[in-house]
C-alpha cells in the first residue's frame, strides 16, 4: 500500500472513532494514537524515506494539509465534547433554591430583657446614665457604705452568700450608688440594672439570683416630690396611664424617710384579683431619700445636695407585664412558654 491510501485509510478511521467517542478522555487518547510519538500519523511521516526524492515536497505537503484538517477534526470534536460534560456538570450541581427546607427558628428576646429594655429607655428618656457594678462585691460597698455596719440587725433581712469575710456576691444593687457617688460629683442621674443574689428557696415568687434596676438622682433641692414624680411616669410608660403608685412608709438604712412603692394591679387595673390578691395593688419597689449619713460616707455634702433611690425588682414588672403567675417560668427556658415572646 502506498502513504496515500494509508493516510486515506486513517483518515476514514479517525472519521469513525470520532463517532464513537463519548468523553474529552477517550477523545484524548484517540489523539495520542494518532498524533503522538508513536502515533499513525507520525509513523506515517517517518515513512517518507521510502518515497522518491522528486515526490517528497508534494507528498509532504499532502500529508501536511491531512495532519491539519485531522487535527481541526480532533479540535471541534474536543470542543463539542467539553461543552457537554461542562453541561452535565453545571446540572449535577445545580441547587433547587425553590426547594422548602426546615427553617431554622428565630431567637426572640426573652421577656425579662425586653421589660429591662423598656424600662431603660423610659429612665434614658428622662436623662438617665446607665451604668452597671460588679456582681462580687465588697461588703464595703454592698453594706458599710449604705448605713449597714456589721453586726445591723437589717443585714439579716438579706439572706447574704459570703465569699470571704469581706466579699459577697451583692444582695442588690445599691452598691452601684456608693461607687457612683464617690466617683462623680452631682448632679448625678443614674440608673443600674444588674444581677443580685440572696440566699432563697426557689418557688414562684423567689429565686437565689434576681434582677433589680436601681435608680439614683443627687441634685440640689431634690424632693420627695421628685421621687413621686419619676415614679409615676415610669409606670404610666410601662403600663398605661391609669396606672398609679402608692407609697407606703417602710425602713431602707440607706433611705430616710423610706416607701415601699405598689402599682396599680396590672392584671385587674385596680379592681381587686387574684394577682393582687384583692388588694387592687402589687409591691414592685422600694425608694427613699437618701440618708444623710450615706451622702457624707460617700463624700456628698449633704448640707448642699440631696436625692432619692429607688430599687426595682426586674423579674416583679415582667411578671406583672405580662400577667405570668410563676417567677420559674423565666429562668427554666422552657421553649413552649418563651415561643409566646416572639
Ligand atoms: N436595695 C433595696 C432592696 O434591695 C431597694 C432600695 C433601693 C430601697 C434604693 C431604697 C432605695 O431591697
Amino acid at each position: 500500500m502506498g502513504i496515500r491510501e494509508d493516510l486515506e485509510k486513517i483518515g476514514q478511521d479517525l472519521q469513525t472513532e470520532l463517532g464513537k467517542v463519548a468523553d474529552t478522555q477517550a477523545l484524548e487518547q484517540l489523539k495520542v494514537h494518532l498524533l503522538g510519538k508513536k502515533g499513525s500519523l507520525t509513523a506515517l511521516l517517518r515513512g517518507m524515506g521510502s518515497v522518491a526524492p522528486e515526490d517528497r515536497p508534494k507528498m509532504g505537503q499532502i500529508i501536511n494539509e491531512r495532519r491539519a484538517e485531522m487535527q481541526e477534526a480532533l479540535e471541534s470534536k474536543m470542543r463539542e465534547l467539553s461543552l457537554a460534560e461542562k453541561e452535565r456538570r453545571l446540572k449535577k450541581e445545580a441547587l433547587d433554591i425553590t426547594e422548602p427546607r426546615d427553617i431554622p427558628e428565630i431567637g426572640a428576646v426573652h421577656p425579662t430583657q425586653a421589660v429591662l429594655r423598656e424600662v431603660l429607655d423610659c429612665f434614658i428618656g428622662l436623662g438617665f446614665d446607665v451604668v452597671e457594678g460588679p456582681e462580687v462585691e465588697l461588703d464595703h460597698y454592698n453594706f458599710e457604705l449604705l448605713n449597714l455596719p456589721k453586726n445591723h440587725p437589717a443585714r439579716d433581712a438579706q439572706d447574704t452568700f459570703y465569699v470571704d469575710d469581706n466579699i459577697v456576691m451583692r444582695t442588690h444593687t445599691s452598691p452601684v450608688q456608693a461607687r457612683v457617688m464617690l466617683s462623680r460629683k452631682p448632679p448625678i442621674r443614674i440608673v443600674c440594672p444588674g444581677r443580685v443574689f440572696r440566699a432563697d428557696e426557689i418557688d414562684a415568687t423567689h429565686s437565689p439570683v434576681f434582677h433589680q434596676i436601681e435608680g439614683l438622682v443627687i441634685d440640689e433641692n431634690v424632693t420627695m416630690g421628685d421621687l413621686k414624680g419619676t415614679l409615676d411616669a415610669f409606670a404610666k410608660k410601662l403600663y398605661g396611664a391609669d396606672i398609679t403608685t402608692r407609697f407606703r412608709p417602710s425602713f431602707f438604712p440607706f433611705t430616710e424617710p423610706s416607701a415601699e412603692v405598689d402599682l396599680t394591679c396590672f392584671n385587674c387595673r385596680g379592681k381587686g384579683c387574684r394577682m393582687c390578691k384583692g388588694t387592687g395593688y402589687i409591691e414592685v419597689l422600694g425608694c427613699g431619700m437618701v440618708n444623710p449619713r450615706v451622702l457624707e460616707m460617700c463624700g456628698i455634702d449633704p448640707e448642699k445636695y440631696s436625692g432619692f433611690a429607688f430599687g426595682i425588682g426586674l423579674e416583679r414588672i415582667t411578671l406583672l407585664r405580662y400577667g405570668i403567675t410563676d417567677m420559674r417560668l423565666l429562668y427554666e427556658g422552657d421553649l413552649r412558654f418563651l415561643r409566646q415572646f416572639r
